[in-house]
C-alpha cells in the first residue's frame, strides 16, 4: 500500500484545498439552507453534527475517495477477520471480539476466540456479584468498602474514565480508586483513610512487566501485610488482571484470582477485557454488559454504514483534512459533562500512542502530519482558560464538543444553561465577528468613531474554526460505548489512511530502557556511565541535594 501522499484522491484534495482555504463557512451557510441535515449523520444513540466545518460536497466526496483509494474498507475488514495487522509486533487486533454479539465469531488463527471472552466474563461475572453482595470478603471476613485499581496507560486511563463517567450507576458501598503514578504520592494519598480490612486491590497490567504498577503494587502489598502481619492476608485482598500467568503467580496471586485477557487485545483498547473490572465492580455486570453492547453497535455502523455515511469515517476524515491540508497540529475534544471530563486524557493515549508515528507499515519514513496532538477540557471551565487563544490566536484548532440533552443530576437549571454554551462556542468560533460589525457594535455602545476603530481590530473575531457536535439524549452505559468505540474505529481509520500501524508503540521503549539504567547509577548501585553532559550534571547535583 503507497504512502497517503502518493494517492491520486491526495493530489486532488491539495489542489482542492486552494478553492478551499479562503472560503468561510458563513457564506457556505448562506448559500445552502440544507447545509444541516446534508452534514448530519446518526448512529444509534449518538448524533454527529459536522456542518460546521470548512467542506463542501466536492470535499466530502474527495475524502471519501482518499479512504477509498487508501484500502479503508478492506483494512477494516481485515481488523474484523482477525488478521495480523499489528504487523511490527506480529499480532490480531481484536478487541470487537471483546464485546461481539451473542453468535457472532471472531477468528485469531482459525480459532474463535468468543468462546475464551465469554469464559472470562463469566468468572468476572461471579467475582463481582461476589464482591458487590458483600460476600467475597477480607482476610478478616469484612466486606469490601474500596476498590484500588493499580495499573498504568491502557490498564488504567480507560477504566478510570468509564468509572467517573458511569457514577450515577455505582454501587453505594463500593468506591472505585485508581492508582498509576510511581510517584509514592499517589498511592500513599489514595491509602490514607483507606481500612485494609475492607480494600481490595486489583493489579492491572496486559505485561505484569511495567514498572510504575509493580512498584506500586508492591509498595500496597506491604501496606496490607504490616497491617494484619500475614502474609497469607494477601490472597484475601489482591487480584490481578494479565495476560502473563507466570508472573502474576510469582508476585503471588494465586491463579483462581487472576482474570486473563490475550495478546490480541491492545493496552488502550482494553477496557472491554478483564481490564475492566474496576468497571464492573462499580457499575455491576449487567451494565458492564451495557457498555459492551454500545461498542458493539458502534462496530456494526462502522462495519456496515457506507463510508459518506460512516461515523467514525467521517471524524476521521476531516482530522486528516485539518492535520495534513490545513496543517492543525492538535484537536481538542470539548465535552459539556463535567462526568466526561477524563475523556480528552483517555483519547491522548488512544489517538496520540496510536497515531504517533513517522514510519508507515512498508517501513517508508512519511512526509506528511500524522496523529494531532489530543487536548481539551470540560465545558465550561475551558471557556475560561484557553478558548481565548481558539477564538483569536493564531492557531488552527478543530474542535469536538459533546454534550447530553439530559444531566443525571436533576439540577436542570445548571444543564440549561451548560447546554446554551455548548451552543454558543461552536456557533461563535463559526461566524466569528468582522471589523465592520465590531466597530459599529461598539458604536452602538455609545464609544466615540475615533475609539471605536482603536478597538475594533481587538474585538474582531476571525470565526470559520471548525467543530463537530456530537449529542445524545444522556450519558448511559449504552451511550459511553458507543462514544469510546467511536474514537477507536476514527483513530483505526486515520492510521489506516496514513498507512502506518495503530497498534503498536515502541516509541515508549527508549525512555523506559534509559530509566532503567539511571536508577542503579542514581542510587549508587552501579558507576556512572557515558552520558550527555546534561543528563550527567543534573544526575550528580541530584545525588548531592539528595545527600544533604
Ligand atoms: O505506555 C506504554 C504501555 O505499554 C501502554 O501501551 C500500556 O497501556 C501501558 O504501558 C501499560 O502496560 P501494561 O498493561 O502491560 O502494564
Amino acid at each position: 500500500m503507497a504512502k497517503a501522499s502518493a494517492l491520486s484522491a491526495w493530489h486532488q484534495l491539495s489542489a482542492h484545498f486552494e478553492d478551499m482555504r479562503h472560503v468561510h463557512m458563513r457564506h457556505l451557510f448562506a448559500e445552502d439552507p440544507d447545509r444541516f441535515p446534508r452534514f448530519t449523520v446518526q448512529a444509534g444513540d449518538l448524533f454527529l453534527d459536522y456542518s460546521k466545518n470548512r467542506l463542501t460536497e466536492s470535499t466530502r466526496n474527495l475524502l471519501v475517495s482518499l479512504a477509498r483509494e487508501a484500502g479503508v474498507r478492506e483494512k477494516r475488514d481485515a481488523l474484523f477477520a482477525g488478521s495480523r495487522i499489528n504487523v511490527t509486533e506480529d499480532r490480531a487486533v481484536l478487541h470487537p471480539a471483546l464485546r461481539h454479539a451473542p453468535g457472532e465469531a471472531y477468528l485469531v488463527d482459525g480459532e474463535d476466540v468468543t468462546r475464551d471472552v465469554d469464559g472470562e466474563l463469566e468468572k468476572m461475572a461471579v467475582f463481582v456479584d461476589a464482591v458487590r453482595q458483600g460476600q467475597w470478603t477480607g482476610y478478616t471476613g469484612k466486606p469490601v468498602h474500596n476498590v484500588v485499581n493499580l495499573g498504568i496507560g491502557g490498564s488504567d486511563l480507560g477504566p478510570r474514565m468509564v468509572c467517573q463517567a458511569l457514577r450515577p450507576y455505582g454501587h453505594e458501598r463500593l468506591k472505585v480508586h485508581f492508582v498509576s503514578n510511581v510517584d509514592g504520592t499517589h498511592l500513599q494519598t489514595t491509602l490514607e483513610g483507606l481500612d485494609p480490612e475492607t480494600t481490595l486491590f486489583i493489579v492491572a497490567s496486559k505485561s505484569f512487566t511495567t514498572q510504575e504498577t509493580l512498584v506500586n503494587a508492591a509498595s500496597a502489598r506491604r501496606w496490607l501485610v504490616d497491617h494484619y502481619g500475614d502474609h497469607a492476608a494477601v490472597a484475601h485482598h489482591f487480584v490481578a488482571l494479565s495476560t502473563n500467568t507466570e508472573a502474576v503467580r510469582e508476585f503471588g496471586i494465586a491463579t483462581q484470582n487472576m482474570f486473563a485477557f490475550w495478546d490480541w487485545v491492545g493496552g488502550r483498547y482494553s477496557l472491554w477485557s478483564a481490564i475492566g473490572l474496576s468497571i464492573a465492580l462499580f457499575i455491576g455486570m449487567e451494565r458492564f454488559h451495557d457498555l459492551l453492547h454500545g461498542a458493539q453497535r458502534m462496530d456494526r455502523h462502522f462495519r456496515q454504514a457506507p463510508l459518506a455515511g460512516n461515523m467514525p469515517v467521517i471524524m476521521a476524515l476531516l482530522g486528516i483534512w485539518y492535520t495534513d491540508f490545513f496543517g492543525a497540529g492538535t484537536q481538542a475534544v470539548l465535552p459539556y459533562d463535567q462526568s466526561l471530563s477524563l475523556l480528552p486524557r483517555y483519547l491522548q493515549q488512544l489517538d496520540m500512542e496510536s497515531n504517533g508515528k513517522r514510519v508507515t507499515v512498508d517501513g517508508e519514513v512519511v512526509e506528511y502530519s500524522t496523529g494531532p496532538i489530543v487536548w481539551g477540557e470540560a465545558g465550561t471551565d475551558g471557556q475560561h482558560a484557553f478558548y481565548q487563544l481558539i477564538h483569536q490566536g493564531t492557531h488552527l484548532v478543530p474542535c469536538d464538543f459533546i454534550a447530553p440533552a439530559r444531566s443525571h443530576h436533576g439540577w436542570d437549571d445548571h444543564h440549561q444553561i451548560l447546554l446554551a454554551n455548548f451552543l454558543a462556542q461552536p456557533e461563535a468560533l463559526m461566524v466569528g465577528r468582522t471589523v465592520a460589525e465590531a466597530q459599529s457594535q461598539l458604536e452602538a455602545q455609545g464609544l466615540a468613531a475615533e475609539r471605536a476603530a482603536e478597538l475594533a481590530l481587538h474585538k474582531t473575531f476571525p470565526g470559520n474554526i471548525p467543530s463537530n457536535a456530537l449529542i445524545f439524549e444522556q450519558l448511559t452505559p449504552v451511550t459511553l460505548g458507543a462514544l469510546i468505540a467511536l474514537y477507536e474505529h476514527k483513530v483505526f481509520v486515520q492510521g489506516a489512511i496514513w498507512n502506518i500501524n495503530s497498534f503498536d508503540q515502541m516509541g515508549v521503549e527508549l525512555g523506559k530502557q534509559l530509566a532503567k539504567t539511571i536508577l542503579p547509577e542514581l542510587t549508587g548501585a552501579a558507576p556512572l556511565q557515558d552520558h550527555d553532559a546534561s543528563t550527567t550534571g543534573l544526575l550528580t547535583r541530584l545525588q548531592r541535594l539528595r545527600a544533604s
